[in-house]
């Protein structure tokens, strides 16, 4: 299981006061010495946090995966066909929002998703789609043509009640089942923290899971580099 490490919020941080520092690139730098996978940054349409520099120097400053987390807005498409980065993951964006709150519409939003699919994987940019658990949404992420699917974590995160967590974690279990019997290369994450995601590592078939909030918040005190050790520690137990 490999470990993608967001590093938006050190972004957030630097936008809080406009300053250079801390710079997200030099988080993203550290982060795969410490052992990570991939780096993810979402380039927001509203860009509060991630900036257009942070992905263009991202992509020359690391040597693992790049991938691009974004809508489907036309400019936000057209920024990652110059860029080509080694991978997009599409997500749902609402101005509102404190973070993205749910998967891809792949029912109502079909043709529009399929259409930026399209233009995205004609210059050779994997695509990953995020999707709530359920195979609707799966089935459509594999009609569109996709390699690729991140399955949404975020109910199960943010489950108050026990009972709750496990009528999520079921979806989530037979989710991935389903998506590795389509063939789909299998991501998951949102909400995944240092505790919540020993339930998540007991599922082997998902193959990556992408990490933000937690890890940053974590390297606040005791460094990125341990921050994101513990993590790869969690996810290889
Ligand atoms: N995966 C996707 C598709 C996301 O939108 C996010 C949040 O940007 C993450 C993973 C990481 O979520 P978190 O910051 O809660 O770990």
């Amino acid at each position: 299981m490999k470990l993608g490490v967001n590093v938006d919020h050190v972004a957030t941080l630097r936008q809080a006061r406009g300053t250079i520092y801390p710079d997200p690139v030099v988080a993203a730098v550290i982060s795969e010495y410490a052992g990570c996978d991939s780096i993810v940054m979402h380039l927001r349409e509203d860009r509060r946090h991630i900036q257009d520099r942070d992905i263009a120097l991202v992509k020359e400053a690391i040597k693992i995966p790049f991938n691009l987390e974004m809508s489907i807005n036309k400019e936000i498409v057209d920024i990652a066909l110059n860029l080509v980065p080694k991978q997009v993951t599409l997500v749902p964006e609402k101005r509102r929002e404190l973070t993205t709150e749910g998967g891809l519409d792949l029912i109502k939003g079909y043709k529009r998703i399929e259409k930026a699919v399209k233009k995205l994987t004609d210059k050779g940019i994997a695509v990953s789609l995020f999707v709530d658990p359920a195979k609707k949404q799966i089935e459509n992420a594999k009609k569109m043509g996709v390699d690729i699917i991140e399955i949404n974590t975020g109910r199960y995160s943010d489950a108050e009640s026990n009972q709750s967590m496990k009528k999520e974690l079921k979806k989530i279990r037979e989710a991935v089942k389903f998506a590795k019997s389509r063939g789909l290369f299998v991501a998951a994450g949102h909400g995944l923290d240092y505790e919540n995601i020993k339930e998540i590592v007991k599922i082997k078939e998902i193959e990556e899971l992408n990490i933000g909030h937690s890890i940053i918040s974590r390297s606040v005190f005791i460094g990125m580099i341990s921050a994101v050790e513990e993590m790869v520690s969690l996810i290889n137990k």
